[in-house]
């Protein structure tokens, strides 16, 4: 297309510009041309918080905020939470095509013969506080990973990349178990190759001196789904963090520490945990009126409501209710998930939130049916992380292998002082 360009004029000059379109973007180096004077540096843009800016090119996820929709790779997220397990989705994202019976079974083979974890790892878990919330343990023992391995620096050794990613997919349940299990007294519980990733996590977890854990399919399932619609979701913060760290060329387990370190903050993935505790603070279906108005005055957010991309219903959102029932039908009927319906349905008829275009997220469901499961509040984003570890391992090799990336060093609009004279100490104050 002749005209994919801004022509733009330069009122400060006069002068007029053509700026190539790229994929409905505007590279941001094209405007460094912009200049009143010939020593200047040109125009940059300004992006708080990235509001409307692309980092990357990526093949891994699609979302369309105003139509709700989420594909891997393509696939529809339904799709992927009916027919397929978490590890089959962690391929696709990885590998770029859903694995055939033979690739997913050597997939498979291969992430079990890594869950265990080094000793050293296990005793350096033992020196937590007894107390110490699931969430710190897990980011600061996936950087201490970076120890065991130190092959894991060879960054630009597609082998190596790949084995680091292996073991992180494959250890990561098994350090959420420990750390769960340390903040209960339990001892730890060791893998079961018999067991699928997500029973063998769940084992990890539970089994006490039973020889062998019993699974719940049910509960399983549900958690497998969960796992695959937490799996990736484009440029999210945490994944930026991945990418950034990343991008300096830091291993992957330091660079996967970062990222949950930023999943863990209440805005992203650790608001799950706070849905939780906003429900049990609203605590009847008489006080959401009220809890409503402090929302909307401002007060405190609703917790598990609005999206930076989705500015309609976020499609996991609705999945997650559906498999809410199925686990309920096991656990039998939750008060907070009638609390949780009642105060979606206020929201959505409430010009506030309506105008705010804000819609139940992820996270608004996730807490209610991991509760449900038997989960604590602080194991619930945890859970996001293992999930998440594929995404962000995907999306860690795109970036890796994206000619175009280079480390991640954004500019500034300078507004503290001009130069000025040193002011000794003795003649300060
Ligand atoms: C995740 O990015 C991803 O993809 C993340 C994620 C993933 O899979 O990786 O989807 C996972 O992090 C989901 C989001 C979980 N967080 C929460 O549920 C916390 C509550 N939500 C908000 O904090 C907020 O909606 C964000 C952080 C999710 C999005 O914030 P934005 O895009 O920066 O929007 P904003 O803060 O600019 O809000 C726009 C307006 C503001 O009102 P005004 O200033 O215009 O009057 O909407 C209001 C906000 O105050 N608003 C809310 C609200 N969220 C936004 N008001 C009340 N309750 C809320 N939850």
């Amino acid at each position: 297309m002749p005209n994919n360009s801004l022509t733009i004029t330069d009122n400060r000059t006069d002068r007029t510009y053509t700026v190539p379109l790229f994929k409905d973007t505007v590279r941001a180096t094209d405007l460094r041309q912009i200049k009143t004077q010939p020593d200047d540096f040109g125009l940059m843009t300004y992006d708080p918080a990235y509001m409307n800016t692309s980092s990357c090119q990526s093949a891994i996820t699609f979302i369309d905020g105003d139509k709700g929709i989420l594909r891997y790779r393509g696939y529809p997220i339904e799709i992927l939470a009916e027919k397929c397990t978490y590890l089959e989705v962690a391929y696709l994202l990885h590998h770029g095509e859903l694995p055939d019976p033979s690739q997913l079974a050597q997939w498979v083979n291969e992430i079990n013969s890594h869950m265990m974890l080094h000793e050293n790892t296990k005793k350096f878990m033992e020196g937590f506080r007894h107390d110490a919330h699931p969430m710190a343990m897990l980011v600061s023992t996936l950087a201490a990973l970076s120890t065991i391995y130190p092959d894991a620096r060879r960054v630009n050794d597609a082998e190596s990349r790949r084995l680091q990613c292996v073991r992180l997919i494959a250890k990561i349940p098994t350090i959420a178990a420990f750390s769960f299990r340390h903040t209960q007294g339990y001892p730890y519980i060791y893998p079961d190759n018999e067991l699928g990733y997500t029973e063998n996590f769940m084992n990890m977890l539970w089994r006490m001196v039973e020889p062998k854990f019993q699974v719940n399919e049910v509960i399983a399932r549900a958690l497998d789904i969960l796992f695959i619609l937490h799996a990736d979701h484009e440029q999210n913060c945490s994944t930026s963090a991945m990418r950034a760290v990343g991008s300096s060329q830091a291993d992957p387990y330091v660079s996967a520490a970062a990222a949950a370190a930023a999943l863990s903050g209440p805005l992203h993935g650790g608001a799950n945990e706070e849905v939780l505790r906003m429900i049990e603070e609203i605590g009847t279906r008489e006080n959401i009126p009220g809890y409503i108005e402090q929302v909307k005055s401002g007060k405190c957010k609703l917790m598990g409501f609005g999206h930076r991309v989705y500015k309609n219903y976020d499609p996991r959102a609705a999945i997650i209710k559906q498999a809410a029932y199925e686990v309920f039908e096991v656990t039998g009927p939750n008060p907070k998930l009638e609390i949780a319906k009642e105060l979606e349905d206020i929201a959505l008829h409430d010009e506030y939130f309506i105008k705010r275009r804000l819609y139940p997220n992820v996270d608004f469901y996730s807490g209610i049916i991991y509760q449900a499961m038997g989960f604590k509040p602080e194991m619930f984003t945890v859970l996001f992380a293992i999930a998440r570890m594929s995404g962000w391992l995907a999306q860690w090799q795109e970036m890796i292998s994206d000619p175009e990336q280079k480390i991640a060093r954004p500019r500034q609009i300078y507004t503290g002082y001009p130069a000025r004279e040193f002011v000794s100490i003795e003649l300060r104050g």
